[in-house]
C-alpha cells in the first residue's frame, strides 16, 4: 500500500518544500522507495533538488496533467528524475499555473492528479506532494490524490490564523471526494529556542490544535544549514547529517513509520476478526 502524503498549508514560506524534501530523504534512509512531486508553479522544490532552470523543462507534472486531461498517452518514465540521495522526483514549473484554468471545464476535475499517480504508485512506498500555497482546484487535486496530509506550521505569531480554511477544505474533500483522507499531523517549523516568543507560539499551537489534530512531538528548529542545503541542491540530511534540523526531521520520519505500522496492524486485526 502506497502512502501518498500532501504537504499542504495555504501560507507560503512555512516550510512545505523543505519538509517534503527532508522527509523524503529521511524515508529513503529508512529503506523506503520515495517519489516527490513538485506541485507548485514556483518550482521551488525542483530548484532545491538541483535543477538549474525549471522553467526550461518540458517534462513536468503539468505535462502529465495535460496529457491526462486530453486522454493522450503518457510517458511517465521521461518525467521522473532521479536525485543522488535516492529519491525520485517529478519536477514542476510555471506551466502548472495554466493547468488550474484548464481543470475548470474537465470531467471529474478533482481527480486528474489521482489518475496520473495511479500509473506509478505501485512502484513506491511513499509519494510526497509539495503543494502550492493557494486553496484552488490544484490543491483539491492534491488532497484528492492523497491518503494523508501533513501541515507544516511556522512557529510565528498569527501562524494558525487562516489554517481554518485549509482544515475546511480537507473536511470537504474527505466528505465528498476522498473518504479515507487522514490528517497525519502538524509539523511546527523554524522554532528558535533562544527566544521566548518562539516558545510561546509553539505552546499556543500545541494548546489550541493539539486536542483535535496530531502534532508531531519534535518541532523543527531554525538552522542556517537548511537554507544552505537547498542552495547545494540536496537535503539537509545529506549536508548536515548530525545537525539539529536533520535529527528533528528524522524523528518525524520515525513517527510516520510508526503510524504506518499501527495502521497495518489494525488492518490485519480487522481481517483476522472477520
Ligand atoms: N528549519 C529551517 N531553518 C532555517 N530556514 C528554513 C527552515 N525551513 C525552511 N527554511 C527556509 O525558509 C524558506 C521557506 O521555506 P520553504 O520550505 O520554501 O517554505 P514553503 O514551501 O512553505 O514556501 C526557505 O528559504 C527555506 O530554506
Ligand atoms: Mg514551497
Amino acid at each position: 500500500m502506497t502512502k501518498i502524503i500532501a504537504i499542504s498549508n495555504q501560507k507560503g514560506g512555512v516550510g512545505k518544500t523543505t519538509t517534503t524534501i527532508t522527509l523524503g530523504a529521511g524515508l529513503v534512509q529508512q529503506g523506503k522507495k520515495v517519489l516527490l512531486i513538485d506541485f507548485d508553479p514556483q518550482g521551488n522544490m525542483t530548484s532545491a533538488l538541483g535543477v538549474k532552470e525549471p522553467d526550461e523543462l518540458t517534462n513536468t507534472i503539468s505535462y502529465l496533467m495535460d496529457q491526462e486531461l486530453k486522454s493522450q498517452p503518457i510517458l511517465m518514465k521521461d518525467t521522473i528524475l532521479k536525485h543522488n540521495e535516492g529519491m525520485d522526483f517529478i519536477p514542476c514549473n510555471i506551466n502548472l499555473a495554466s493547468i488550474d484554468a484548464k481543470l475548470v471545464n474537465t470531467f471529474s476535475r478533482e481527480k486528474v492528479l489521482k489518475r496520473v499517480l495511479s500509473r506509478v504508485k505501485n512502484k513506491y512506498d511513499y509519494i510526497l506532494i509539495d503543494c502550492l500555497p493557494t486553496i484552488n482546484l490544484l490543491n483539491i487535486n492534491a488532497l484528492t490524490a492523497a491518503t494523508d496530509v501533513i501541515i507544516p506550521v511556522q512557529a510565528e505569531h498569527l501562524s494558525i490564523m487562516g489554517l481554518r480554511s485549509l482544515l475546511d477544505s480537507v473536511k470537504r474533500v474527505k466528505r465528498e471526494l476522498n473518504r479515507k483522507l487522514n490528517i497525519e499531523g502538524i509539523v511546527i517549523t523554524m522554532t528558535d529556542n533562544r527566544t521566548n516568543l518562539s516558545k510561546i507560539v509553539e505552546k499556543t499551537i500545541r494548546d489550541n490544535l493539539g486536542n483535535s489534530i496530531h502534532i508531531f512531538a519534535e518541532s523543527i528548529p531554525r538552522s542556517v544549514r537548511v537554507a544552505e542545503s537547498s542552495l547545494a541542491g540536496c537535503s539537509v540530511v545529506q549536508t548536515d547529517p548530525h545537525g539539529k534540523a536533520t535529527k528533528a526531521y528524522q524523528s518525524i520520519v520515525m513517527e510516520v513509520l510508526m503510524n504506518e505500522e499501527k495502521s497495518i496492524r489494525k488492518l490485519h486485526e480487522k481481517y483476522r476478526d472477520r
